[in-house]
């Protein structure tokens, strides 16, 4: 369990929103959750919603934060970082980015000295408490701060540690992008499916309780996804004719291709974001 006296979110949007209810149903009590937010009607549903507060105040938000997570949207980090750092002189608490691109350089740069920062990268099934977040910290943040960091972000599902920043991209490209790529394979499957006649609520249904079996088998196994795939693979059967045709069109090497172009991509936007 999480446990502070203060944690206050910059940005009350939805990676916000999903926090804030993650942790309170890991047991948070929401008087200790602070949200701050332009938006009078998004302060207004936080506190409805959740019973956390949410102020107009930023500085009251902020004041004798124990945590400070920074949810607004990567283009508005850099104008965020400039109003909440002077509030931060002299308090330093654990700042949390959640922010696709924004590097630890950057936001160091941007935070008064010394800061303890930790930058995160959750995707988007964290809005269901089915996330999978990386995390980054340089070798100098302390380990009760690595503990907090995470503790935080598995109230939204489950968490990795890169030891490379530049490792955060790759984890844009794989977990960040990659419920893209499985709602893309489900649609193929589920095109397939209604144009060899089944309806389409039958090859809706289908397709998706594939999937959920499928991901599900995989989480309750220790075997490699390899052994899986052979084990439900008869010999010259319906299952291995299909894998034929997919290996023929060299499958693995067209997601390769595709996670490296995400990657690199995401290299990209952050050194766009990141110009200090
Ligand atoms: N949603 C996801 O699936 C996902 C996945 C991975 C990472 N993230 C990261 O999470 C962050 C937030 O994304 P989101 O989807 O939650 O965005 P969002 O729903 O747009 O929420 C961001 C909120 O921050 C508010 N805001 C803007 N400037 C602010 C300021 N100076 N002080 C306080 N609040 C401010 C915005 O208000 P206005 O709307 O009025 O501007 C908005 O309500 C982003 O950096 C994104 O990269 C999100």
């Amino acid at each position: 369990m999480v446990d502070v006296r203060k944690l206050s979110f910059i940005g009350g949007g939805n990676m916000a929103s999903a926090l804030i209810g993650g942790l309170i149903s890991k047991g948070l009590a929401p008087g200790c959750l602070w949200a701050s937010d332009p938006d009078l009607r998004q302060r207004e549903r936080l506190t409805a919603e959740y019973g956390i507060h949410a102020p107009a105040d930023e500085a009251a938000v902020v004041r004798d934060a124990e945590v400070v997570v920074l949810a607004v949207k990567p283009q508005y980090m850099r104008a965020t970082a400039a109003s909440i750092a002077p509030r931060l002189a002299g308090a330093s608490p654990l700042l949390i980015s959640v922010a696709a691109g924004i590097t630890h350089a950057s936001l160091t740069a941007w935070f008064p000295a010394g800061t303890p920062i930790v930058r995160t990268m959750p995707n988007r099934p964290a809005l269901l408490g089915l996330g999978a977040t990386g995390l980054y910290a340089p070798p100098n943040i302390a380990a009760a701060h690595r503990v907090l960091a995470e503790t935080i972000m598995a109230a939204v599902g489950a968490t990795v540690w890169v030891e490379q920043e530049s490792q955060m991209d790759t984890v844009t490209a794989v977990s960040g992008s990659g419920p893209a790529y499985f709602f893309l394979f489900m649609e193929a499957i589920e095109a397939a499916a209604r144009g060899r006649g089944l309806s389409p609520e039958v090859a809706r249904r289908l397709t998706l309780q594939t999937a959920l079996g499928a991901a599900t088998m995989a989480q309750h196994s220790s075997e490699t996804l390899a052994t899986l795939r052979e084990q439900v693979t008869s010999k010259a059967g319906t299952t291995a004719a299909a894998l034929a045709v997919l290996d023929a069109a060299d499958l693995r090497g067209i997601v390769a291709h595709a996670v490296a172009a995400a990657d690199l991509r995401s290299a990209e936007l952050a050194a766009e974001f990141g110009a200090t």
